[in-house]
């Protein structure tokens, strides 16, 4: 039977030992619970918080399961990463232990396809999009969105296989890179929808939604199209805006059947209204409960634990304190080459509002150009008293990090 009845700390396995899981896995240590931390990664960064290490896949579910079992674990969690939901979910069904949601709630939480089903069943306003298995079929859908429009893989995240594309010239590739990272036959290809974007984190205890940061995300260029370079809070949004974003990820939570848990929405507000592009049933990956627990005193990452281990949860841990006037992660892009040195993090940390600096990988790491989420190799959290102050001292402790490379690859060197 799963779970320890002997005395001692709680079990938890955290599916995710990468940047996106730093805080959440952190937390478990800072709490005392005994930590197993899964990742194909021998150097994911989050190891140092685990207390004990399992090198596979994320996504191997039959060795995830035996791992579960082996270790009597008390609760799992997939933060800050799509596809381990549903593992975690499944898993937690079969060793019969707590999980926010069940399993057929979190395959339409992993699968931007299905939960937009239940987006158009429950009136929850997205992008129009049309499910391609052909080139043709995606030409034609993008002639009758009009260019740019989004193509991307219906079940992925952190930008693998997603693409604006520009012109019709562009569709073909833009189409074979969806697919080749598609876990189906087909892509997405979908209008690209005019306006601001806002995450807005939430928790959910008994069906009750509790909106807590949304935060403005400042994206990259292609091409590295929709990848997050800041999350700011609060949002320079006008009220009405925020409100409606906030009820367009409430809804969607509601449309999904997340009723346990965090929420973690990207939500475009533009002319027409609120537009939600994703729902996720986790943290987010980019540190945004920490900037949650820096600016408004909630410690969601503490909430998620809670929520993984099935213990419940008072309202009092839900209210906002507001620590700050304006909060900002901002992440560090790469420099193209191998990793020889990190130079200025002290200093970095030395900068007045400055909550942490984090690096991600370790000397002799290979650096890409930017291109997707997982290429950023760090972030700054920082507070101030507006939202300017905060971006302007994220900014400037930014600038203090130099990452030294050796053998520029060719094709990073314009
Ligand atoms: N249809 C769209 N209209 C406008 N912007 C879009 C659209 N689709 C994607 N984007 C932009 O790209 C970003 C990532 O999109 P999406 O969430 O679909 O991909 P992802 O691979 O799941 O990325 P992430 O892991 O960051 O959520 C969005 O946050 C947004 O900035
Ligand atoms: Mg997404």
């Amino acid at each position: 039977m799963a779970g320890t009845q002997a005395a001692g700390p709680k079990r938890l396995l955290v599916l995710g030992a990468g940047a996106g899981q730093l805080g959440l896995l952190e937390a478990a240590r800072d709490r005392g619970l005994f930590v197993v931390a899964v990742d194909r990664n021998p150097a994911a960064p989050g190891f140092r918080f685990a207390d004990r290490r399992a090198i596979i896949s994320v996504e191997d579910e039959p060795q995830i399961d035996r791992l579960a079992a082996a270790e009597r674990v008390d609760g799992l969690i997939a933060p800050g990463i799509d596809w381990p939901v549903a593992v975690a979910a499944r898993i937690a069904e079969r060793q019969v232990i707590p999980h926010p949601i069940d399993p057929a709630t979190a395959v339409l939480a992993t699968s931007k396809l299905r939960q937009r089903e239940r987006f158009a069943e429950a009136g929850v306003p997205h992008p129009r999009h049309i499910v391609c298995g052909t080139l043709e079929e995606a030409i034609d859908a993008a002639a009758g969105f009009g260019y740019p429009c989004v193509v991307k893989a219906p079940d992925r995240q952190g930008q693998k296989g997603l693409v604006l594309v520009r012109a019709e010239e562009q569709l073909g590739a833009a189409f074979a890179l969806a697919l080749g990272e598609s876990r189906s036959s087909v892509v997405l290809v979908e209008e690209l929808v005019p306006g601001r974007e806002v995450t807005v984190n939430a928790f959910s205890v008994g069906g009750r939604f509790t909106p807590l940061t949304v935060t403005d995300r400042l994206v990259a260029e292609p091409p590295a199209f929709g990848v997050a370079l800041a999350h700011v809070w609060p949002s320079s949004l006008a009220p009405e805006e925020v409100g409606a974003a906030v009820e367009a990820a409430r809804d969607a939570a509601r449309a999904v059947g997340v009723e346990e848990g965090p929420t973690y929405t990207q939500v475009v507000v533009g002319e027409r209204g609120a537009h939600v592009v994703e729902l996720a049933a986790r943290l987010g990956g980019g540190h945004d409960a920490e900037l949650c627990r820096a600016v408004l005193g909630v410690d969601l990452n503490a909430l998620a634990l809670a929520a993984a281990l099935g213990e419940p949860i008072d309202d009092e841990q839900l209210r906002p304190v507001q620590q700050a006037g304006g909060g900002c992660t901002r992440f560090l892009v790469p420099a193209p080459g191998t990793l020889v040195e990190v130079q200025g993090v002290d200093e970095a940390a030395a900068v007045e509002g400055i909550v942490w600096v984090r690096v991600y990988p370790e000397p002799g790491a290979v650096l890409g150009p930017l291109r997707r989420g997982s290429d950023r190799v760090g972030a700054v959290l920082a507070v101030g008293a507006s939202r300017e102050e905060a971006v302007a001292r994220a900014g400037r402790a930014a600038d203090c990090v130099r990452f030294v490379v050796a053998d520029v690859p060719a094709e990073a060197v314009v």
